[in-house]
């Protein structure tokens, strides 16, 4: 496998296979860049600027421009964890200072939650969280109860004094419906056929 000579801002200089990208190069070399998302191009934490040599470097990937955009003919960076070298080039890492980033690591704080926060022992989180477990048996039990309420009405030693855990009874209305409208129409014919005969009558 073909390597290609890399000198960096530094002054250190570094020989590099065409099948490595720069991040993995510098890392086996000990060259400090940072990375916080382990060479994945999520991150960009491990951003470099090429000085010199920018036409022997592989084309940047989908994952790269997705993160930086399409414009390194402009700005000259890539990340290292993408950029595959082809031949002879120069990169500023002066951005990269090992020292600082640790320094930044160690003050880094905490943010608490805000507000009022109660903190609590172990025994109360236990206590709580029982109680919470009996409340949902609970909860479990009477939408149980409620589910199967049918089958306490089919056991007659079971069925309530008050009637109210009973269901109406259905009934047939269009039965009803239909002997009503026969009993009316027999009526008006009723009605037609005397009209009919006082006419007779009266001619
Ligand atoms: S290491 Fe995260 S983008 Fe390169």
């Amino acid at each position: 496998m073909k390597e290609h000579l890399v000198t960096f801002s530094n002054g250190q200089t570094l020989m590099v296979r065409e099948d490595q990208n720069l991040l993995e190069a510098c890392r086996e070399a000990g060259i400090y860049i940072k990375s916080g998302c382990g060479g994945h191009a999520s991150c960009s934490d491990c951003l470099i600027k090429i000085t010199q040599g920018e036409d022997d470097l592989n084309s940047p990937s989908f994952e790269e421009t997705q993160l930086i955009g399409n414009v390194f003919h402009i700005t000259k960076e890539r990340l290292s964890c993408q950029t595959k070298v082809l031949g002879p080039v120069s990169v500023d890492i002066s951005a990269h200072d090992k020292s600082n980033d640790a320094e930044k690591l160690k003050t880094k704080k905490f943010n608490p939650p805000k507000g009022n926060v109660r903190k609590r022992t172990r025994d109360e989180v236990i206590a709580i969280k029982k109680e919470r477990q009996d409340l949902g048996k609970e909860k479990e039990e009477k939408r149980n109860s409620w589910q199967k309420h049918w089958e306490r009405e089919k056991d007659p030693s079971k069925a309530g004094g008050s009637g109210g855990n009973r269901r109406p009874k259905t009934f047939r209305t269009d039965f009803e419906e239909n002997e009503a409208a026969k009993e009316e129409s027999l009526i008006k014919t009723e009605e037609l056929k005397t009209e009919d005969k006082k006419e007779t009558k009266d001619s």
